[in-house]
């Protein structure tokens, strides 16, 4: 579904990404691991079209997406929850839902607002609320759920669980297994590597702008080298 090639990026005189390649499949869940500052976040902007790539390809669903503007990106079928949230603060729960669903023309926004209430009943009791006052969990919930408002073909994560109680974690990951479920794609980027490794079918470890493992989540969580550096056993 998605494939990415040789990617280069960087920002002003400095080059981040030095060549990567990867690859996900419809209906599964990718992980993209890694310490801090080894590009993880700059791959995913690049996919997204939020940043410009200097070299290699992009392809989604079998054509280039590198170069077109992020509004098209979104219309193809890609949809970023990005890192920290963003949430739009001064706006209600409900219009930042509503946002969510701009790039669409069809109908059927309405019924796609009762059942993100739905399954996030916690937004239907603060629908009216600035979303600005939420706490950081409920945030979460709601950056989630305005990701899915565009019905993505693919919904990319950029560190879900970030600043999140453990109980809210758990909430997040088990969110993400069932948008699985209901059968959307999943590209994942994740500071906490054993929730990630659980929930992916497929991990790449990042270092340093390269990829320099990549396997199933099962072989990435006995792997040596990847439980010592980011699973601290
Ligand atoms: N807007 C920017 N301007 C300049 N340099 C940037 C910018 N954004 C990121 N960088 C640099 O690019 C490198 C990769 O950053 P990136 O955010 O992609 O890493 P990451 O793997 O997502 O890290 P983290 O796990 O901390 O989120 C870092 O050295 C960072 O300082
Ligand atoms: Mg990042």
């Amino acid at each position: 579904m998605l494939k990415v090639e040789n990617l280069r990026a960087g920002y002003g005189k400095v080059d981040v990404l030095h060549g990567i390649s990867l690859e996900v499949n419809a209906g599964e869940c990718v992980a993209l691991v890694g310490a801090n500052g080894a590009g993880k976040s700059t791959t995913l902007k690049c996919i997204c079209g939020i940043n410009e790539i200097r070299a290699g390809t992009i392809e989604f669903e079998g054509q280039r997406i590198d170069g077109l503007p992020g509004h098209s990106i979104v219309r193809r079928g890609i949809t970023m929850c990005p890192e920290g949230r963003q949430v739009f603060a001064e706006m209600s729960v409900l219009e930042n839902l509503e946002m969510g669903a701009h790039t669409r023309s069809d109908n059927k926004q309405r019924s796609d607002l009762e059942e993100m209430m739905d399954m996030f009943p916690v937004l239907r009791a603060r629908s009216r609320q600035s979303a600005g006052t939420l706490s950081g969990g409920e945030q979460e919930m709601l950056a989630i759920a305005r990701a899915l408002m565009s019905r993505p073909k693919l919904c990319i994560f950029d560190e879900p669980s970030l600043g999140l109680a453990p109980k809210i974690v758990e909430e997040v990951e088990q969110t993400i297994a069932r948008i699985k479920a209901m059968g959307t794609t999943i590209l994942l980027v994740e500071q906490n590597a054993s929730m990630a490794l659980r929930l992916s079918d497929r991990a790449y470890v990042f270092e340093a702008g390269e990829i320099v493992l990549h396997g199933t989540g099962r072989e990435l969580q006995d792997h040596p080298e990847v439980s010592k550096a980011y699973l601290g056993y």
